[in-house]
């Protein structure tokens, strides 16, 4: 799968990062099985713990809109270096899927895919509720 178009999606949101605080702008692009793509990027608050990541506002918007379907998601930082979705965040992605790819990109010609459980190992997920 080239995930070039995803990542400059996430290139695209990271552009409007509300980040008066830390100054770290992140951007991510969802793409989900049907093939739609839903955007996201970060925004923090003056109560800093309000902060919501770009993954999150990605993964947000596309469930709000009712496409729950996710294959993939592309993450954009701001640093000279892959950016990494967060503890919260993989416990959101996970919620989706146990193999949705998380694209950590430098630039479109340079990422790394991971499946999110590689990065969330032993987790905690709806199949645990199922058990009960
Ligand atoms: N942030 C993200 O949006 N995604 C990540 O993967 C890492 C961190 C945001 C949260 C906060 O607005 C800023 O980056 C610094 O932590």
């Amino acid at each position: 799968m080239d995930y070039k178009n995803l990542i400059k999606l996430a290139k695209e949101a990271q552009k409007k990062a509300y980040a008066p605080y830390s100054n770290f702008l992140v951007g991510a692009a969802v793409m989900t099985k049907s093939g739609k793509t839903y955007t996201g990027c970060n925004i923090e608050c003056a109560s800093y713990g309000a902060t919501n990541c770009a993954e999150r506002t990605a993964i947000f918007n596309a469930v709000s809109q009712g496409d729950r379907d996710i294959k993939a998601i592309a993450v954009v930082g701001d640093i000279d270096n892959y950016t990494f979705p967060c503890g919260i965040c993989r416990q959101v992605i996970i919620e989706y899927g146990n193999d949705i790819e998380i694209i950590v990109a430098k630039t479109e010609d340079d990422y790394k895919i991971f499946t999110i459980k590689k990065l969330l190992p032993y987790s905690f997920s709806p199949k645990d509720l199922e058990e009960k």
